[in-house]
């Protein structure tokens, strides 16, 4: 997140310095350019000015008062210079390609300054062999053009220093994004680790931990508030669970007595009725399974809300030993269905898990798995270490589950259709669920690996 987020910050400065630095590197150069020729046309009349005076004495003479201060010009300048007469003719020039009494009336700049137009413009220059820009401007007394000043300058020098310049914004643009990123990091880790720590916080509470909470003093305000509502949410929910449990486990343990009560008032009915086939018996026979199925119900939720509203600590079994001894527990009761529980385990397999917790899983998805398998079926408990985890399978042959199904069953009174009618509360597999968690294992219903018709139920616990 810190990375995409300073990322971002510099992405954008970079777009938005691209979209005004293009038109300003353009408008620049132009501006560059018509500043080096302005200079280079003020010089150029600057120069004629002086050149007037000498033209004017002395007209068509050579004198030596007008070349040192073209040399002195052109030093200074990286220019070249020529003056010339009325005719064209060379009469002071700044370098030696153009020597004194040379022609330069076919010059196309020269011959419209001495028509009395001055011109600047860029051309190649064949003497020279390069591009030129160059300023002509006429030395005129009154109306008459007693000379022409030339100045040029190679076009290479010019685009040069434009270069120079764009190269001072290129810099400065380097520089800002620098200074982007210098801002970008610490607002971007500024932002970032409080929502990081924040996100963490919702994973644990989400998992189930309501003490958590953010720390509502760290980041930028609209984070603290973030982590203020956190902090609400987390202690109202804490507050409703507890509740929640508090009520479920009152009210079933309110419940039991009565109903221990009415089970023994049934029972005395039952007893002082003799005639065992006549209505009133079957009524109070069917009145005493559902008082003991309100009764299982009860003891199942006081269960449940002992589980979830303990902390209790873990010890270590040996996974192997339980499966066995609980399937020895539910042989005779399987022998009466005509099914057999097989046990595959190695001999050793240690696990952590809650006081008593293996021992009621396996019992509830073997007690599951008798419901559902046919007589002459088998019910296989598999033990096996899978890596980290102690994994214990009970497979079936009954109907098995569909996906929606299994994601439903252990959700608290889900009862699939096919075991409604048999005895059963729709508890069993939320205390499983409850169970694992908080030994800080995890159960799951498969299908059967062998593609046949059944269940897998397994619980996967930590190994040890
Ligand atoms: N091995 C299995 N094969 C097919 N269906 C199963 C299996 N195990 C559980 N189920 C389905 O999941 C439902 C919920 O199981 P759960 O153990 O929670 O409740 P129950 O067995 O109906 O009642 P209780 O266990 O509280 O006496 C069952 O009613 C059954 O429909
Ligand atoms: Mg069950």
């Amino acid at each position: 997140m810190k990375t995409r987020l300073i990322g971002a910050l510099v992405t954008i400065s970079a777009i938005i310095l691209f979209v005004f630095s293009v038109p300003l590197v353009s408008f620049v150069s132009k501006v560059e350019r018509e500043r080096l020729v302005t200079a280079l046309e003020r010089d150029a009349f600057g120069l004629a000015g002086h050149a007037k005076e000498t033209l004017n004495t002395v007209a068509g003479a050579t004198l030596p008062s007008l070349q040192p201060f073209v040399n002195e010009y052109v030093r200074s300048n990286d220019t070249r210079a020529i003056v010339t007469n009325a005719d064209g003719l060379i009469i002071a020039s700044s370098d030696t390609t153009s020597s004194i009494g040379s022609d330069y009336s076919n010059r196309p700049e020269v011959s419209n300054a001495l028509d009395g137009t001055p011109s600047v413009g860029e051309r190649v220059s064949v003497t020279l062999g390069q591009r030129l820009v160059f300023v002509a401007v006429p030395v005129q007394i009154g109306d008459t053009v007693v000379g022409v000043v030339r100045l040029s300058k190679p076009k290479s020098v010019v685009d040069k220093e434009v270069r120079s310049r764009i190269l001072g914004i290129v810099v400065a643009g380097g520089f800002t994004i620098l200074a982007a990123a210098g801002v970008a990091i610490p607002l971007a880790l500024g932002i970032a680790r409080p929502i990081t720590r924040l996100t963490r916080r919702t994973e644990r509470l989400a998992e189930g931990d309501f003490t958590v909470r953010a720390d509502d003093s760290d980041g930028p305000p609209e984070v603290r508030e973030l982590s203020r509502s956190f902090n609400a949410m987390a202690s109202r929910l804490g507050l409703m669970i507890e509740n929640q449990r508090h009520f479920a486990g009152a009210v079933s343990h309110q419940l039991r007595t009565p109903l221990t009560a009415l089970r023994l008032r049934l029972e005395q009915a039952q007893e002082s009725v003799e005639d065992d086939s006549s209505p009133l018996a079957i009524a109070l026979d069917a009145s005493r399974t559902e008082a003991d199925r309100l009764q299982e119900m009860v003891e199942q939720l006081l269960a449940l809300a002992r589980i979830e509203g303990g902390t209790a600590p873990t010890v270590t079994v040996n996974a192997a030993e339980i499966v066995r001894a609980r399937a020895d527990m539910w042989e005779p009761l399987a022998a009466e269905k005509n099914v057999t529980v097989r046990v595959l385990a190695a001999p050793s397999v240690d696990c952590a898990v809650i006081e008593g917790g293996l021992e009621q899983i396996v019992d509830n998805y073997i007690d599951n798995a008798l419901t559902v398998a046919p007589a002459g079926s088998e019910i296989v408990v598999e033990v096996q270490r899978v890596g980290t985890n102690v994994v214990v399978d009970v497979v079936d042959h009954g109907p098995g589950l569909t996906e929606e199904q299994r994601a439903l069953a252990f959700e608290r009174f889900w009862r699939g259709k096919n075991t409604e009618n048999a005895a059963g509360t729709g508890l069993g597999l939320a205390i499983v669920r409850q169970l694992a968690a908080a030994s800080g294992g995890t159960v799951e219903l498969l299908a059967r690996a062998d593609g046949a018709s059944g269940a897998c139920a397994r619980v996967s616990l930590l190994a040890r």
